[in-house]
């Protein structure tokens, strides 16, 4: 287990994890909880963990006399990384491990990287023919022209982040205010996260969700409908209880799930995404379905919604958490396949 992080989701992360931790072990898994420290040190027990090339982790159990002792091989079978936001949940840890040459739960690096990135997850679904709102990035030739051709309000967002940290929506100026549409702020607030700067238009739609468990060929959840208590799901909303209610199923219509899950299935697919997921999505009123984003480590505590849509599909949350293990394995036994 992988908690913490370095990110402004360390705290969030950390939920997670205690989470996970507990699901594993009421599934009969015996777990090691590794912290990753605000700085970025891996510690177990007070003491530091390290990684070792092609030797996995190194660290002091529980009991083991504290002192100068590096501590030795932690036997670690499966890492199961539960960080979210940039180097947790963007490739970065995941190339460590594949260093340590340790399975790990989720996606890989490539797949991680790709979903992290808000502009290439675009940038690939839009080429696949994925629908999905139009968006521009920020601060390359021209940016502004064809900011101003998309449909107002702009959400304005740091493309590498999340739990809506930095995400700015600006409404279209009044006329005759000159520039002072308050892009240029909301430009310079995301950039303050992430020199990558995504500008997209809005959509009107209802904000629905799908969870998505498997490797080559993933199953998907029902989806559920996200009634934020708040103008916007900010980060408020996420993470105060009570400020978000789940309906599930979507009240969509019968085809309008049928496609969304196949579209989260496609999406996680072009992704190269493994194990888990979950993928959004806005809904029209005509029916329209466009994807907004995919997220390769969720919020993953009992009651977030990647879990609550499968409690909905039938599956408890210890069941996911040893799934996930499982699907691990299974991804390290095909890749030792392999030849490089
Ligand atoms: N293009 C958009 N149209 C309408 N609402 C949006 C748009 N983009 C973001 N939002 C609102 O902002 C929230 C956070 O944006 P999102 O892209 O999901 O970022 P994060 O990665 O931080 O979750 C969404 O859940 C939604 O409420
Ligand atoms: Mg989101």
């Amino acid at each position: 287990m992988l908690g913490g992080g370095r990110s402004s989701e360390h705290e969030v992360s950390l939920n997670s994890a205690a989470a996970v931790s507990e699901g594993l072990h009421k599934a009969g898994h015996e777990v090691v909880e590794i912290r990753i420290e605000r700085g970025g040190e891996w510690t177990l027990n007070g003491g530091p963990v390290s990684v070792i090339p092609g030797g996995g982790l190194a660290g002091r159990r529980a009991g083991s006399p504290a002192g100068g002792d590096p501590g030795s091989d932690l036997g670690v079978e499966v890492v199961f990384p539960v960080l979210h936001g940039p180097f947790g949940e963007d490739g970065v840890t995941q190339g460590t491990l594949d260093t340590a040459g340790i399975a790990y739960v989720g996606s890989d690096v490539l797949g991680s990287a790709v979903c992290m990135d808000k502009l290439t997850l675009k940038a690939l679904c839009g080429f696949h023919g994925v629908p999905q709102v139009d968006f521009v990035q920020a601060l390359t030739p021209g940016w502004k022209e064809r900011a101003a051709q998309l449909e107002y309000p702009l959400w304005v967002k740091p493309s590498r982040l999340g739990s809506s940290v930095g995400i700015t929506r600006v409404d279209r100026p009044a006329p005759g205010s000159g520039d002072q549409d308050g892009l240029d702020e909301a430009v310079a607030a995301a950039a303050a996260h992430d020199p990558r700067v995504i500008i997209e238009a809005n959509s009107p739609g209802r904000e629905v969700e799908c969870s998505l468990l498997g490797n080559e060929d993933p199953e998907t959840s029902l989806p559920g409908e996200i009634l934020a208590d708040a103008e916007w799901y900010d980060f408020e909303a996420k993470y105060t209880d009570g400020r978000m209610n789940l309906v599930v199923p979507a009240p969509i219509g019968e085809d309008r799930v049928a496609e969304l899950r196949q579209m989260a299935a496609a999406v996680f697919r072009l992704a190269g995404c493994s194990g888990l997921a979950r993928c959004d999505f806005f809904v029209e009123e005509d029916g329209q379905v466009l994807l907004n984003e995919i997220n390769t480590i969720p919020g993953f505590t009992a009651t977030s919604v990647y879990s609550k849509l499968w409690e909905a599909s039938g599956l408890a949350y210890p069941e996911l958490c040893d799934r996930l293990v499982k699907l691990a394995l299974e991804r390290r036994q095909a890749e030792s396949g392999h030849t490089f």
